[in-house]
C-alpha cells in the first residue's frame, strides 16, 4: 500500500472505530440488540468505504470532522449487508470477518435484527450531525437511499442470487456489481466531495472514476477467491466456484480477469485526472483496491 495513504488510514480508521462503537453504546436498547449490533462492527473489517469518504472529502476539503458521521453511516449499512448476505437464506456463511457470523454468534432473528437497526440507525446519525447544512443532510440521506435501497445495494443483492448457478454474460455481472458493490462506493466518493462542495462538474467525473473503481474492486474479489489466502481473509475461500457463481475468472479465465482489470485502472485514473483529483488519495485507493489481498 502507498506509504501516504498508509498514513492517512492510521491516522483515521482509530477514530471512525472510536466514534462508531460510541453511537452504538450509547443506544437504550435491549442487552443483546446492541451486543450483536456492536459484534459485527466491531469485527473490523477493513474500513474501506469510510476511508474512502474521508479521502474523497480530502480531495476537495479541510476538515474532515465534517464527514466522519456519513462515513460511519455507511460502515454501518454495509455491515447491515453483510450481516443478511451471511444469513442461511442467503448466502449460508459461518465466517466474517475472521470470526462466526452474527447468526452464528447469536441467532437469525436476532441477527435479521441487528442488520435492521444498523441499517435505520445510520440514517438517523446523519439526519443529528449538527456539522452538516439541512441542504446537505438532504443530498447525501437522499443518495444513501439510493444507493443502499431498491435502486442499489438491495437490487444488486436480488439479482446475484437469481443469478446463482446459471451462465450469465459479462454485461449482466458488470450491472450485478454495479449494483452490488458499486452503489455504496458511489456513496463513498459522492457524499464525501459533496460535503467538501466539488464543483458538478467534479462529481460527474468522479461518478465515473468509482463506477471503475467498483468493478476493480469486484474483479479482485473475484480473483481472491480462487487464490487469496483464507486466513488473511478472514473467511474461506473457494465459495464462488462451490456456488457455481458467475465470476470474472468464470467467464475470462484467471489471466483474463487480470486483464480486465488493468482495462478498468486506465478508465479510472483518466476519470480521475478529469474531477481534478489525480494527486490525492483517491489515487492510492484504487492502487490498493487492485492490490488488495484480503
Ligand atoms: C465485502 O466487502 C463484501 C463485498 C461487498 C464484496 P469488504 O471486502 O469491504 O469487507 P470488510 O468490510 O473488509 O469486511
Ligand atoms: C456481498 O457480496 C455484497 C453485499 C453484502 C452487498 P458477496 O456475497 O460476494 O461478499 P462475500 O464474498 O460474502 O464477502
Ligand atoms: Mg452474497
Ligand atoms: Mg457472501
Ligand atoms: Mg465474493
Amino acid at each position: 500500500m502507498h506509504a501516504t495513504l498508509e498514513e492517512f488510514i492510521k491516522e483515521h480508521s482509530a477514530r471512525i472505530h472510536q466514534v462508531m462503537s460510541n453511537y452504538l453504546q450509547r443506544l437504550s436498547i435491549p442487552d443483546r440488540l446492541k451486543e450483536s449490533m456492536l459484534y459485527s462492527i466491531e469485527a473490523g473489517g477493513k474500513r474501506m468505504r469510510p476511508i474512502l469518504v474521508l479521502a474523497s472529502f480530502k480531495s476537495y476539503g479541510e476538515e474532515i470532522e465534517k464527514a466522519l458521521s456519513t462515513a460511519i453511516a455507511l460502515e454501518m449499512i454495509h455491515t447491515y449487508s453483510l450481516i443478511h448476505d451471511d444469513l442461511p437464506s442467503m448466502d449460508n456463511d459461518d465466517l466474517r470477518r475472521g470470526k462466526p457470523t452474527n447468526h452464528i454468534k447469536f441467532d437469525e432473528a436476532t441477527a435479521i435484527l441487528a442488520g435492521d437497526a444498523l441499517l435505520t440507525y445510520s440514517f438517523e446519525i446523519i439526519a443529528k450531525d449538527p456539522l452538516l447544512t439541512d441542504t446537505q443532510k438532504v443530498k447525501i440521506l437522499q443518495l444513501l437511499a439510493e444507493s443502499s435501497g431498491p435502486k442499489g445495494m438491495v437490487a444488486g443483492q436480488f439479482l446475484d442470487m437469481k443469478a446463482e448457478n446459471k451462465a450469465i454474460t459479462l454485461e449482466e455481472l458488470e450491472k450485478i456489481h454495479t449494483l452490488k458493490t458499486g452503489a455504496l462506493l458511489r456513496f463513498a466518493v459522492l457524499s464525501g466531495a459533496q460535503i467538501a462542495n466539488a464543483s458538478e462538474n467534479q462529481l460527474k467525473h468522479l461518478d465515473e472514476f468509482v463506477y471503475y473503481l467498483g468493478l476493480v474492486f469486484q474483479v479482485q474479489d473475484d480473483i481472491l477467491d480462487i487464490i487469496g489466502d483464507p486466513n488473511k481473509l478472514g473467511k474461506p475461500t473457494g465459495s464462488d466456484v462451490e456456488n457455481e457463481k458467475s465470476t470474472y475468472p468464470a467467464l475470462l479465465g484467471l489471466e483474463g480477469a487480470i486483464a480486465k482489470k488493468e482495462e478498468y485502472i486506465d478508465w479510472a485514473i483518466g476519470a480521475l485526472e478529469k474531477a481534478e483529483a489525480s494527486n490525492s488519495y483517491l489515487l492510492y485507493f484504487l492502487d490498493y483496491v487492485s492490490q488488495r489481498d484480503h
